[in-house]
């Protein structure tokens, strides 16, 4: 019925085209060769808003700037919710986070691998659809929203929220994190980018100072945003808990209005992480729209915001504009006409095939002395695998970023889950993922003539406590009288609960102590990770195989053995640098003190840049990850394009015998002072055949090319730079002079 009273679509489009003119968000910076990117502007939708804006009351407004946390109040579970306005036949929204899966306190939910791990496949194919497969099961619960879309730099590798994000390289975190936001969307959920933006350590969590100048904000920490912004056109930015040079992130006007809203073309809305609002005017002024609240002190209430208009202290029209942002998303998103109806069948099984593919284009092979690995199954009579409960379960991130148990389905605390946490009950301290087929069942089920045992801590009322010396030695008995030893290491983090002390694997104290005596009884012995964050190796040269299958979700244990066992290639490669020492590490400083006020003082120096610029040689370096085939680089040619823009060509062969995927990598030497030595600007995964060879082709736009000029506050092109195709940040296989 109301359609009948819009214009027609052509005056829609003529109307909308004046209004929004002037939008320069179609300047992607880094575009990746492929068609997923650049979701056209919605201008329709813009008009549809503004009619709908119309008709609204000023209470109706109101209500629909801030939601109210009722955690267990909010329906399905999630993490707040705004009331609809029936009459205008606009739904009500409920938001629940999805970093690995729907966060309802309510529903039971696939756990997909962590973010870290998505970012490690470095295939925005399989980002689109990880954030397509999350917002189907969204919508099967209900929810239209989801907050899933961490993208802080890993420039603290202590940081404890580090497994929600995608790494250390803003070109990879930004294009992944761009193609996810695409594939929720596609689906009719909202895809809300997050923490925006200088919240890379858990330290000071809550208004510590993050103090970074204007040239390391937008070469690093602002470019994933700008690029998802750009790119994939989410429904929603949120900002973070801390302070961005001295004003909290939720009321700077800098960020949000002048760099996203203004520089960027932004057309959507700015939520507050929850309880990160600590004004009402300041922070309406400063570009925020919405505040998720979590008591006791609330300041975008309806009685709050309709004062401030009284006062002036906030305008009409600024209110309006807040309201139309989030009408536009809805409408554009399609969550106003299709909102989730939730109470769906939920085909379990289905998410969990995919979280198995998902983990298995993730997991990197770090170490493969001699071809240890793939294992061969029937020359194995006795398979060992010790630690880390790998039994029973695999190791989850902890806080938001988790989901509830998959298996159990039982919510209420210890009762309902497999094990108790190191500090407490209940799923945001409690890590622990029970699968249906832990590690060593699916090892048994591809060696199904070998013997396959387990050894370890199998207390489950002290999940992360140190091995005993007794479990040491019988671990270690267990690998002497076995073919092969598969020791699985985990490394806890998780929101709320600080940051690491250090990337040693702390937790269980003395797992480095197991995989020694366990390599010094097995000379085949095989370490897999289980982590969110960069682990050191002391154990490094005692072992013959090292796999990084991060958080690997439910699917991990069939995921894990799959690549033991060659039924699955490995091709993940690192998207944040392995160091040797903590004290390599750019924020270690003099003792590993973390400041609540941090400095950037490393500047452009972050992630392997630091490594790079100061001659430092990491354990595994950025972009590093092995395959059991070869690849070989070869032809590159650099051809100049309209405007500044350049493309590198060259061609990658698969050399050896079976079929794999490879990342070939171009990263740009850019000659001005402060720049680090190379940069990545591109990259494309490439899946090939034995014998098989494919050109690639990057294309390096004037922007990416550029770096932030802060006498102009502008981009500055950069001529004459060079251009590196590599294997990783470090195996440099082609260079343009
Ligand atoms: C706080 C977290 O920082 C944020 O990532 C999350 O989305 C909200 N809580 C809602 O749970």
């Amino acid at each position: 019925m109301r359609i009948t009273r819009w214009p027609t679509a052509a005056v829609l489009f003529a109307m909308a085209a004046t209004a929004y003119a002037g939008d320069s968000s179609n300047d992607v910076p880094y575009p990746l060769p492929m068609p997923l990117m650049a979701v056209p502007q919605n201008l329709g939708a813009h008009v549809r808003a503004d009619l709908l804006l119309k008709r609204m009351t000023q209470d109706e407004k109101l209500q629909f700037i801030h939601s109210e946390y009722q955690m267990s109040a909010v329906p399905g579970g999630g993490a707040g919710y705004i009331q609809g306005v029936p009459r205008l036949g606009i739904p009500d929204l409920n938001m629940v986070d999805s970093a690995t899966g729907s966060g309802s306190t309510t529903q039971k939910s696939t756990t997909f691998p962590a973010t870290i791990a998505l970012a490690a496949s470095w295939d925005p194919y399989l980002a689109r659809d990880f954030g397509a497969r999350i917002a189907d099961q969204l919508r099967e619960q209900g929810f239209g929203m989801g907050l899933g879309g961490g993208t802080n730099l890993a420039r603290e590798p202590r940081g404890g929220r580090l497994f929600e994000y995608l790494g250390e390289d803003p070109v990879l975190a930004g294009e992944m994190l761009a193609a996810r936001t695409i594939g929720t969307q596609s689906q009719q959920v909202i895809a809300t980018i997050k923490h925006y933006v200088g919240n890379e350590q858990e330290t000071g969590r809550q208004g510590g100072n993050s103090q970074i100048d204007e040239r390391t904000l937008r070469e690093l920490y602002l470019l994933p945003f700008e690029i998802a912004a750009k790119e994939a056109r989410p429904g929603s930015v949120m900002c973070s808990y801390n302070r961005l040079n001295g004003t909290y992130a939720c009321e700077n006007t800098h960020v949000l209005t002048d760099v996203l809203k203004k520089d960027w073309g932004f057309q959507g809305q700015v939520q507050s992480d929850w309880g990160a609002t600590h004004s009402t005017a300041p922070a309406i002024n400063a570009g925020l729209d919405e505040e998720e609240d979590v008591g006791p002190t609330v300041y975008l209430t309806p009685d709050l915001v309709k004062q401030a208009i009284a006062s002036k202290a906030v305008s009409q029209d600024r209110l309006d504009d807040m309201v139309r942002r989030k009408l536009y998303v809805m409408i554009s998103t399609g969550v106003l006409d299709h909102p989730a109806q939730g109470g769906a069948t939920i085909d379990f099984a289905k998410y969990n095939a995919f979280t198995q593919a998902a983990e298995e284009q993730s997991i990197v092979l770090l170490k493969n002395d001699n071809s240890q690995l793939p294992l061969s199954a029937p020359s194995l009579h006795k398979i060992a695998v010790i630690g880390a409960h790998a039994d029973t379960a695999v190791l989850t991130g902890g806080g938001s970023g988790n989901t509830r148990d998959p298996v159990t389905g039982n919510f209420s605390g210890c009762g309902g889950l497999t094990f108790a946490s190191s500090t407490g009950c209940g799923w945001w301290t409690n890590p622990w993922l029970k699968l249906n087929t832990p590690i060593t069942q699916a090892i048994q089920q591809l060696a199904p003539s070998a013997q396959v045992s387990f050894a370890g801590n199998t207390d489950q009322t002290q999940p992360f406590r140190a091995y005993t010396q007794q479990e040491i030695t019988q671990a270690a008995t267990l690998a002497s009288q076995s073919d092969v030893a598969i020791v699985v290491v985990a490394q806890p983090a998780g929101e709320d609960f600080g940051d690491l002390q250090s990337l040693s694997l702390a937790n269980p104290s003395n797992q480095d102590q197991l995989v020694e005596a366990v390599a010094k009884a097995n000379p085949r012995t095989i370490v897999i990770i289980e982590s969110g964050n960069p682990v050191l190796m002391p154990w490094k040269d005692q072992v013959a195989a090292i796999v990084d299958a991060w958080y690997p979700g439910e699917g991990g244990g069939k995921a894990i053995a799959n690549v033991l066992f060659g039924q699955v290639n490995p091709s993940g490669k690192l998207p944040v640098t392995f160091p040797v020492r903590d004290q390599d590490t750019p924020t270690w400083g003099t003792n590993g003190a973390f400041a609540t006020d941090p400095v950037y003082s490393e500047k452009l120096d972050m992630g392997y840049r630091w490594y790079d610029a100061n001659n430092i040689t990491p354990l595994y370096e950025f972009g590093y990850g092995l395959s059991y085939t070869h690849f070989s680089y070869s032809g590159l040619t650099v051809e100049q394009g309209p405007g500044h823009t350049i493309t590198a060509s060259f061609t990658v062969r698969n050399d050896g015998r079976v079929a794999g995927a490879e990342t070939a990598q171009v990263y740009l030497g850019v000659s001005y002072a402060g720049e680090p030595p190379r940069r990545l600007v591109g990259f494309q995964k490439v899946f090939l055949k034995p014998g098989q060879s494919q050109p690639v082709r990057v294309t390096i736009t004037e922007r990416a090319q550029s770096v932030w000029d802060t006498t102009h506050n502008d981009w500055a092109y950069v001529p004459g730079s060079a251009v590196y195709v590599g294997a990783s940040s470090r195996d440099i296989r082609l260079q343009s002079r």
